[in-house]
Formats: structure tokens, sequence, C-alpha cells
């Protein structure tokens, strides 16, 4: 892909894919519809992760599923509702430049496998796999959990496709270190870090749990921290290109997540608040940053946090 001289300062490589700046649509998050991509493109996002799909459609869990917590903080268990790799196929059919990973999840290798089939001759530029989202039964973070049945699906995928894979693991019974170095062993090019973590809310009032599911995900400025640290950990430990995501708002955020050794980020809470218009004012702000560091490309700053 050319990286126009505008953002030549901010391009990133993962891999063998180069991005023009180092921000990407978290999965989940506006990730279904061709249109918003192309608005998202508009506002000079570096790449986009879809909403995590499945082999059939799925509904989701009913209302309540998203709750806002305080500080920017958010609780959910929207049950990965997808439209199913048929319909979203033909959805990404009129897809040309946009650098879109798929999101894919499933339950065996065999979902996997026919998934990869139909998505495969559409113009993307890698799957993520999700192994860690914490509130569906068997998948998920139920397969991230099971080391022997990541090496499975990840090496499945690796036979079906030549496009780079990315795994999105997050934190759950296994060492974090652990699960990235089975993914990578089993043919992953790249890890994604994190995922929401399993939480609650209880109402007072009502003494019910919140979620319609009782247990959801949280994301937003409280993972952070965690978010950092799993970044650092397994790009500390693994030679393998890390992608980092948790609690995201601001471009200071974006750079500590590279000091600590992504090489991109992804962003999604966020955009509840903020709309899409995010990622314009970020990749400014970032310029602005490597400019005023002297520093040629903002890829220089990866992992400098790791020599002290
Ligand atoms: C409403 C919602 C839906 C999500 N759906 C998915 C999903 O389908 N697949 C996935 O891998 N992660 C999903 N996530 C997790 C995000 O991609 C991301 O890992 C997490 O929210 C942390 O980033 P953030 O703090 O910037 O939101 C979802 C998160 C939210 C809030």
């Amino acid at each position: 892909m050319s990286v126009d001289d505008k953002n030549f300062k901010l391009s990133v490589d993962i891999d063998e894919i180069t991005l023009r700046n180092p921000t990407m649509l978290a999965s989940g998050i506006l990730g279904i519809s061709q249109s918003i991509f192309e608005r998202l493109y508009d506002e000079n996002i570096g790449g986009i992760v879809t909403k995590s799909i499945s082999v059939e459609p799925m509904k989701g869990y009913p209302n309540p599923t998203l709750i806002p917590l305080s500080g920017g903080s958010y609780l959910n268990a929207v049950g990965l509702s997808n439209p199913g790799v048929n319909a979203f196929s033909e959805e990404l059919s009129q897809n040309k430049n946009i650098p879109i990973f798929i999101s894919l999840v499933g339950s065996s290798e065999k979902d996997f496998a026919k998934m990869i089939k139909v998505f495969d001759s559409l113009n993307i530029i890698g799957y993520e796999i999700n192994l860690s989202c914490p509130h569906v039964s068997k998948m998920g973070m139920e397969v991230g959990d099971d080391p022997e049945a990541v090496s499975k699906i990840v090496s499945t995928v690796r036979k079906n496709t030549k496009k780079p894979i990315s795994v999105k693991v997050g934190v759950g019974s296994v060492d974090v270190i652990e699960l990235a170095r089975t993914a990578i062993d089993a043919g992953a090019n790249i890890i994604t870090a994190i995922n929401t973590l399993r939480a609650m809310s209880i109402d007072v009032e009502t003494m019910m749990p919140i979620l319609s599911n009782r247990i959801g995900g949280l994301s937003g400025t409280a993972i952070k921290p965690i978010g950092i640290r799993c970044v650092y950990e397994i790009s500390k430990n693994l030679k393998v290109p890390v992608i980092g995501c948790g609690g995201i708002s601001t471009w200071q955020d974006v750079v500590e997540y590279m000091l600590a050794g992504a090489s991109a980020v992804q962003i999604g809470s966020v955009l509840g608040s903020a709309g899409p218009r995010i990622f314009n004012s970020i990749t400014k702000d970032l310029k602005k940053y490597i400019e005023r560091k002297g520093i040629m490309k903002i890829s220089e700053i990866v992992g400098i946090a790791h020599k002290y």
C-alpha cells in the first residue's frame, strides 16, 4: 500500500502490512458497515477491525447490553451479535482500498476454516482471531483459555490463508505471554492485546445485575494500565508485532502504548462520546508530538520503555 507524503511520518509497519498511521478501529465498535468504514477512512483512520463475525448470524443478548460507568469506562455484554459470514462478505465485497482486518469468532477449527473460504478472496489485509471475548459461552475467552484449542484454531487458519493473522488475547486464566506464545507457535503473525475484562455491575435499587447477561466485559479508561502492562510484557518477551488496545482516548494514550511496544493501536469505547473525528484529531496531535521531539518517524518510539 502506498503511503502519501502527508502521512509519511506517521506510517507504521505491522508484519507485512503498512498502515498510513497507527490508529485503528477496535472490533465491535461501529464495525459492520462498509459505509461507516469509508467515513472513518475519510477521518484519517489507519486501519479497521470489523465486528467479530461467526459462521451463522448471531442475535446477541437482550438489552441492557451496554452500561456507561463513571470516568470513561463501559461494561458491555452484547453477545457477539453479527450478520454471519455470508451477509458480511457481501457487505465487504465493494471494499477497494480500506485496510480492513476481519475479526473472526468461532467454537472450533472447522468454523474458522469455513469463514476463511468465504472471506479470503475479498480485498482485506488480514484476520484478527477473537480468542478473548469474556462473556459468550464456547467462544472467545473460553477458547482462549484452552491452549490446545488455540493451537488447533490458529494452525487451521494458517493452513487456509496466506494473509497475516493477528490473535487477540485478553486477561483470562492463562498467562497472556503463554497464550501469545502458543498463538505464534501455531502460525500467528501479530498479537492484539487486550480485549475487555470480565466484570459486572448491580443496581442497588432493583438489587439486580444490570446487564441482561449479568456478566460482561469492562472497557475504556479503567483498563488502560492493564493493556499497557500486557503489551509491554508480550513485546518484551516475544519477537512479534503487537497491536495495543484498551482505554485509549487521547494521543498521549497512543504514545504510551507505542512506548510499551505496540506497533499500532486500536480505539473503541471512546468513539461513543467522541465520534469518528477523534481519529483526525489524534493523528494531527501525534504528528505535532513527533515534530516537537525531533523524531523522523513515529515507529521509532515503539518499545522505547523497554530500555529502562
Ligand atoms: C460494545 C462493545 C463490543 C465489542 N465487541 C467486540 C467484538 O465483537 N470482538 C472483539 O474482539 N472485541 C470486541 N470488543 C472489545 C474491543 O474491541 C476492545 O478490545 C475493548 O473494548 C478495549 O478497548 P477500548 O477500551 O478502547 O474500548 C467490544 C467492546 C465493546 C465496548
